[in-house]
């Protein structure tokens, strides 16, 4: 079986495949339910498709880079059953189906294209292990570029949960967090909750507050008071895609901090690795937004619920956008 990858800072990482880079097989891929928490840490494995597929599908493994990874080493575990002379059309039939799980993070597609290469199970296993490896060295390097954003005393907004459970590791949004405050800064983070699935109250904040960071959860609909209160000072998310022209894709609830942080002066970078720029895509109208169960929600038998997974915020309201190569501002043009 593959190990657990890595633990976040001693512990806190979700993500499965191998503890090294030795190839080792058969394995499975190991991840935490993160729809168990922080009630319950507990662990899913998988070498078969269809439940891999539907835990993608119901965020037990979630967060755009995560999701990659997840599934190019979800897909080496499947794979390691298939006869070597059906090899490739199996790998093919099993990256569909997982390619079929949520549309939105480019991540996944990214990830699948580059295991769809392989011509055997030890050329996958490589592949996959490598996107887990090159995701880790990415969050690290947005941690670097990013840290010095984070000023003694700060009051740092987030959204959603863009931390070590939704990457390889370290996070992207929250990266510049961990390595401003091992370098002994202090600061305070706001985690919007995020409805309707709560990543940020239930995520963000338990693994902030694991790591020792000061954390502060909060319902989405009080981060405008938060601001005119002066407690804002940076607002930092992730992303799911980014189109060419900087516009950029991440959880519903973004697009409106967005707004609010240009209302009050308020500084607002996006952090995430060059895999989830999709330079195919002019603008953000052409990203396609995930539409979610409407039992997400809540709502009274017989109405009509709205609950699309995220929105697009223009490059117009972006300060930065932090990747592993840097900062960058504005005019932005990837691709
Ligand atoms: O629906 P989710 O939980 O997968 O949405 C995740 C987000 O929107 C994150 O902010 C984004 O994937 C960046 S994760 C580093």
């Amino acid at each position: 079986m593959l190990e657990t990858v890595r633990w976040m800072t001693a512990e806190g990482n979700i993500l499965a495949g191998c503890e090294d880079s030795h190839q080792r097989l058969p394995g499975k891929l190991r991840i935490i339910d993160q729809t168990k928490l922080p009630r319950e840490l507990v662990y899913l494995e998988f070498d078969t498709i269809d439940p891999l597929v539907a835990a993608i599908r119901r965020l037990a493994v979630r967060g755009a880079p995560a999701i990659g990874c997840a599934a190019a080493l979800g897909l080496a575990a499947c794979a390691q059953h298939l006869e070597p002379a059906n090899f490739s059309t199996g790998v093919q039939q099993l990256a569909d189906q997982l390619a079929a799980s949520r549309p939105t993070a480019v991540n996944l597609f990214w990830a699948l294209d580059r295991c769809r290469q392989a011509h055997n199970i030890d050329e996958l296993l490589h592949t996959a292990l490598g996107i887990l490896e090159e995701d880790i060295r990415r969050c690290q390097a947005i941690g670097a570029h990013g840290k010095s954003l984070m000023e003694e005393g700060m009051g740092i907004l987030t959204h959603c949960n863009a931390g070590a459970l939704a990457t390889g590791d370290y996070g992207t949004a929250l990266a510049p967090l961990y390595a401003a405050h091992a370098e002994g800064r202090k600061f305070t983070v706001y985690s919007d909750e995020t409805r309707p699935l709560l990543q940020g109250s239930r995520l963000t904040a338990w693994e902030l507050h694991r790591a020792g960071i000061d954390v502060v959860t909060m319902c989405d609909n009080m981060a405008a008071s938060q601001m005119q209160a002066g407690k804002i000072d940076l607002v930092l998310v992730g992303s799911d895609r980014i189109a060419a022209n900087g516009d950029v894709a991440n959880k519903i609830g973004t697009y409106g901090l967005a707004v609010l942080a240009r209302h009050h002066d308020i500084p607002f970078y996006v952090a995430a690795p060059t895999s989830t720029i999709d330079a195919t895509l002019a603008d953000g109208s052409l990203i396609p937004i995930e539409q979610r169960d409407p039992a997400e929600v809540g709502a009274a038998e017989g109405v009509r619920v709205y609950n699309p997974a995220f929105d697009v915020t223009p490059h117009e309201l972006v300060t930065g956008i932090i990747t592993e190569k840097g900062k960058q501002h504005p005019p932005y043009g990837f691709g």
